[in-house]
């Protein structure tokens, strides 16, 4: 056999700390510390524990040329090679290791850069409540976070020769400063009201659907979008979770940006509940309310939403053309934010509510809708539906342009 190292690794020297009673009692803190090396191979769920030996080994390997794995296993030690190999950090040429070989040769084949493809991966939440975990630590006010982290840096920034300052007209009102005015990140949803589908078609329409096309060259067609995308490839698809839309059967979909229509997909009840036992917040949801609320790490304000849409880019759809490039991953970032607030002005426009966050669980999502977190896993979630009638939850809205006085 033959061996190789996985595409992509980085070699993490953590330090990880645990708490000794018996260290508290003779005296000290009790907290003892240690490093600890961790292997980030991005095409693996989560990072390995592994010991300096295996890192020392790692380090020694090519990730491209292939060399025989008996002198590694004289000079290592078989089971060290072996779990290696098992881990995914190592690569082996024979069947035994044909899974996690054509894992390895799909990751290279998405040309992701290294460093990306680990931010990506590293950034991930699976089951988390991070609204619970924010309330706990009294992070969820400003005063609370005022009190733990001391002043925040400065709201507005100096810089220059201030009186050297050129002071610029104001502009003309016109109804796109009524509009952009009129946007507020929604925290109170009307959990009564369904939201039609007329509206939702036309809040998805006006920011994912193509409005042209354009052949570039043989099989090279391209879309024009209300949103901009870097190289114009749209990589982003919008996986919807919707639960309570007036004339559409609650479930999962997938929008289809030419067709403007949205295409059903399965619901794996048991794969969407697989953490719900973890939270109690979540005790006696039904599938779908768990979805949406551990979608949005467990911001009820923000489950709330009809219509949660997923936004998930099939990254090799950019990277096709921006191969192993450092800035394609901040590319994919970007494209979503252009066309969330695409998303927030035309539900803005409708007198509905909207958000976007990227607190999500993303191995959550993947699950629900079948997504692998290299190939199409989702950065970020917008919400969309009728807004309350009182405000409970704080909105930024100063000027009363959502919440009329
Ligand atoms: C990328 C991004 C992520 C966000 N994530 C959250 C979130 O997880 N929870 C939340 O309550 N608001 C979230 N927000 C909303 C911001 O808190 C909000 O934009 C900010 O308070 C300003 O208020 P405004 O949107 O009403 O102007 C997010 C906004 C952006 C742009």
């Amino acid at each position: 056999m033959r061996v190789r190292r996985c595409a992509v690794l980085w070699l993490e020297p953590r330090e990880v700390a645990h708490f000794e009673l018996e260290r508290l009692l003779a005296g000290d803190t009790g907290v003892v510390s240690r490093v600890q090396w961790f292997a980030h191979a991005p095409q693996l769920s989560a990072p390995v524990e592994i010991d300096a030996d295996d890192a020392a080994l790692l380090g020694s390997l090519s990730p491209t040329d292939w060399v025989p794995a008996t002198p590694l296993r004289e000079a290592h030690g078989a089971a060290r090679v072996r779990n290696l190999l098992q881990a995914g950090l190592l690569v082996g040429s024979t069947k035994p290791w044909a899974a996690p070989r054509e894992t390895d040769e799909r990751f290279r084949g998405q040309y992701w850069h290294g460093l990306a493809a680990t931010l990506h991966a590293a950034s991930r939440w699976d089951g988390i409540d991070a609204a619970g975990e924010v309330e706990e630590a009294g992070l969820l006010t400003a005063e609370g976070l005022r009190e733990a982290y001391g002043a925040p840096p400065p709201m507005l920034h100096e810089c220059g020769d201030a009186r050297a300052r050129v002071d610029l007209p104001r502009a003309q009102r016109t109804a796109l400063d009524d509009l952009l005015d009129a946007r507020a990140t929604c925290r109170n949803f009307d959990t009564e009201k369904p939201l039609p589908l007329a509206q939702l078609s036309q809040v998805l329409e006006r920011a994912f659907a193509a409005r042209g096309m354009v052949h570039g060259a043989d099989d090279f067609d391209v879309l024009k979008k209300a949103s901009p995308s870097g190289g114009a490839l749209h990589p982003t698809e919008c996986y919807l979770i919707a639960r309570k839309v007036e004339g559409l059967a609650p479930g999962l979909y997938h929008y289809r940006p030419v067709d403007h229509a949205l295409q059903p997909l399965p619901l794996d009840e048991a794969a969407v509940l697989a953490n719900a036992g973890r939270h109690a917040d979540a005790q006696g949801m039904d599938a779908l309310e768990y979805l949406s609320w551990i979608a949005v790490g467990g911001q009820q304000w923000f489950a709330d939403a009809p219509v949660l849409c997923v936004l998930a880019p099939r990254f090799v759809r950019n990277y096709w053309k921006y191969r192993n490039h450092p800035k394609a991953y901040r590319v994919c970032i970007l494209d979503i934010g252009h066309l969330s607030q695409t998303f927030l002005l035309s539900a803005t426009e409708l007198g509905l509510g909207s958000y976007v966050t990227a607190a999500i669980n993303e191995a959550d999502l993947e699950r629900a809708f079948g997504l692998t977190h290299w190939i199409d896993g989702p950065l970020a979630i917008c919400g969309l539906g009728p807004r309350a009638s009182t405000m409970q939850t704080y909105e930024l809205d100063p000027n009363r342009r959502a919440w009329p006085r």
